[in-house]
């Protein structure tokens, strides 16, 4: 019956954190799947967090199931971290938001909503992007491309080459843009780059479709947000998937949301609508438990919230500097500037797949074949032979 059936040759992420967990070496060290740890290498649980669930676990009591569009007080949370308290297109109602599992649950019910109403569409990514980006478009029956994003040379952006690429690309088509801390590379647009994207997309009439899995781990939950606000205070119609496995450290609670900003609110609320058959058509509705600790943290715990993220993300910072000092010291004649200026969780450290087999294989650090390094799961401890094992890798 089912000969035919394919090996599965793995995710190039997930499938590399369970050889990680199957590897019996005591001193191995996981820089590959994005999560963010703190310095004694544990997932911390953030003190909001842990407030908000025994508060939740208190009152315990029957659990219904969601409405296919999620809780309200969570899709309200999520929708004012992501376009601002005193956003227009919030007051006016003009955006469509549901819950999701996670950022790839909003991916998904995303490209499934586009694939019904734009079916002739293509989807253009960055390269590189998240190798999920691709399956999860190409998934839902979209010709996938690629525009140009990140240059080796420079170690950043190669904004002349994506923003040509996009002059070029047909009318009407979809764009998947990284909104803040670019996962593989951490190579980020400036707000003056993002600016000059908006008349691309304006006169193209093509459809940004922004991932946002990071907020606030880049510079600061406004901050890291300034390419949605800026698209939408420009009248532009764009759309959100947002994860808040990170920024919460909530990874196995699945909290995402979906966001369609449109021209008016009557257009939002057939959005609405189709989105949430969108979700029915997936998995019906999503899960409570998750989504109620997000919200009370957001209602009720904001500040505490943001401070403990601004914690987390002066680690990364003080992981990016520490690591950089490592290697300087011993490769002074190598230039590792890319580990100091690309921003959020990852670097592209710009090694080969046999550098980075060798890492896997000679000194157990795992990173993703691409180079990406997970600069978030990098502790003081791992610091020395991380950098020991990369020094000896490099030609
Ligand atoms: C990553 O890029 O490592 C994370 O977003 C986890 C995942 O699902 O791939």
């Amino acid at each position: 019956m089912f000969q035919h059936v394919d090996v599965y040759p793995g995710d190039p992420i997930l499938t590399l954190n369970e050889s990680f967990a199957g590897d019996p070496r005591p001193n191995k060290v996981n820089l590959s799947i994005g999560v963010f740890l703190d310095d004694a290498r544990r997932l911390p649980i953030m003190g909001a967090v842990l407030e908000a669930e025994t508060a939740i676990l208190k009152q315990i009591g029957t659990r219904p199931y969601l409405p296919m569009e999620g809780a309200p007080s969570y899709r309200k949370a999520a929708q004012s971290l992501l376009f601002g308290d005193d956003s227009m297109a919030v007051g006016e109602k003009r955006i469509a938001t549901v819950q999701t599992i996670g950022g790839s649950g909003a991916l998904k019910v995303g490209a499934d909503f586009l694939k019904a109403y734009f079916p002739d569409a293509q989807v253009w990514i960055c390269d590189p992007s998240w190798d999920n980006h691709r399956s999860i478009f190409s998934g839902a029956g979209f010709k996938v491309h690629a525009y140009p994003y990140y240059s080796p040379v420079t170690q950043g952006v190669d904004f002349e080459a994506m923003k040509a690429a996009l002059q070029k690309v047909p009318q009407g088509d979809i764009v998947l843009l990284h909104a803040c801390c670019h996962n593989p590379t951490g190579a980020d647009l400036t707000e003056q780059q993002w600016r000059e994207l908006v008349p691309v997309f304006r006169e193209r009439r093509l459809l940004p479709f922004f991932d946002i899995a990071y907020q606030g781990f880049g510079e600061g939950i406004e901050q890291d947000a300034f390419a949605i606000r800026h698209f939408t205070s420009e009248g532009l119609v764009s759309m959100v998937a947002s994860s808040f496995s990170k920024n919460f450290s909530l990874y196995g609670e699945r909290c995402g949301s979906l966001n369609v900003v449109c021209p008016d609110s009557a257009q939002a609320e057939n959005v609405l609508g189709q989105l949430k058959s969108a979700v029915r058509r997936n998995y019906s509705s999503p899960p409570t438990h998750g989504a109620r600790i997000v919200a009370m943290v957001l209602e009720d715990m904001r500040g505490r919230w943001e401070d403990e993220l601004t914690a987390m993300r002066s680690r990364i910072l003080a992981m990016r500097s520490g690591l950089y000092d490592a290697l300087h010291a011993s490769r002074p004649d190598r230039n590792f500037d890319y580990l100091l200026k690309q921003k959020g969780m990852f670097s592209y450290t710009g090694l080969s797949q046999e550098q980075v087999r060798r890492l896997r294989e000679e000194y157990g650090v795992y990173l993703i074949g691409s180079g990406r390094m997970c600069m978030a799961a990098l502790t003081q401890d791992t610091i020395a032979p991380v950098a020991e094992a990369i020094v000896k890798v490099l030609d």
